[in-house]
């Protein structure tokens, strides 16, 4: 039996965001397919491999390797990122005033659907499966006529992100906190779409806090981030255990490099 290669592979990341430096050089691996969960204290640098595997202009990589498929992302623009098969959401989505979010997601979709070889949808076609979709994720239509974000609660802007996820089909996909700020169902829909698009074949990084989500998740492996490294890799016990006794005992126990 062979062993697939990892759709994405990180090597000793450093990531400096303004005078500071975040990542001290992460390294994990993301299999076809699977599922991590990264786990880290407030202000461990999670979101900063996000923002920095997106190519955000503000978390400047100042060393290491990150590779999608075997394509160099820290070479690509932050969009060829997108079209290469990364998705990244935000911890705190923004409001674009101004860009209808139906118009911006064709947009988006269409470029990375011209990545993949695909003809572009035309703005019926995309309103249909966009209606759908937002109706699976509870995310009422007419919010797709507003602009990005603007005047969404927390929770909708979680929805509005996954429902740009489940459009733009990535091969993988880092969310962030996408549990905070939803209700019960919200969460569940999160579990229940998330399954559903790891059973097509999507990849996922998962950030969250949130110990019951996890395991509805059924994570393959889950990572801990500490001191801008991954201090400790393994399975649901590892989130169970830090969940027990919290991130200041866990960094206080002898650590393990790896991923
Ligand atoms: N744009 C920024 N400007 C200045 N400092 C930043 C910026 N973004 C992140 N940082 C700093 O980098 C560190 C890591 O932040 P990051 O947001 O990655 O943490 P996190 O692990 O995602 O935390 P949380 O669990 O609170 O979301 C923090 O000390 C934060 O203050
Ligand atoms: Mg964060």
């Amino acid at each position: 039996m062979t062993t697939p290669s990892p759709l994405l592979q990180v090597r000793d990341l450093h990531v400096a965001v303004g005078e500071r430096t975040v990542l001290r050089g992460v390294s994990c691996d993301v299999q076809p397919g699977s599922l991590a969960v990264l786990m880290g204290a407030n202000g461990s640098g999670k979101s900063t491999l996000g923002m920095a595997l997106a190519g955000h202009p503000r978390y400047r990589v100042t060393g290491g390797q990150a590779l999608l498929a075997g394509q160099d992302l820290l070479a690509l623009p932050a969009h060829e990122r997108a079209r290469a098969g990364l998705f990244v959401s935000f911890q705190s989505p923004p409001d674009i005033p101004g860009v209808k979010n139906n118009l911006f997601i064709r947009t988006a979709l269409n470029a990375v659907r011209e990545a993949r070889g695909e003809a572009p949808l035309d703005a019926f076609d995309f309103l249909t499966s966009a209606k759908s979709a937002a109706k699976d994720l509870g995310l009422p239509a007419a919010m797709l006529g507003r602009p990005v974000n603007e005047g969404f609660s927390g929770g909708e802007r979680k929805r509005n992100e996954l429902l740009q996820l489940t459009l733009l089909q990535p091969r993988l996909a880092l969310l962030d906190e996408i549990d905070s700020g939803m209700d019960v169902d919200g969460v569940r829909t999160v579990v229940e779409q998330v399954a559903r698009l790891r059973a097509a074949g999507m990849a996922f990084i998962v950030i969250s806090h949130y110990l019951q989500m996890i395991e509805q998740l059924a994570p393959s492996a889950v990572l801990r981030l500490d001191q801008g490294r991954i201090a400790e890799a393994g399975d649901l016990a590892l989130a169970q255990r830090i969940a027990r006794t919290g991130f200041a005992a866990a960094s206080a126990t002898p650590t393990t490099q790896g991923a």
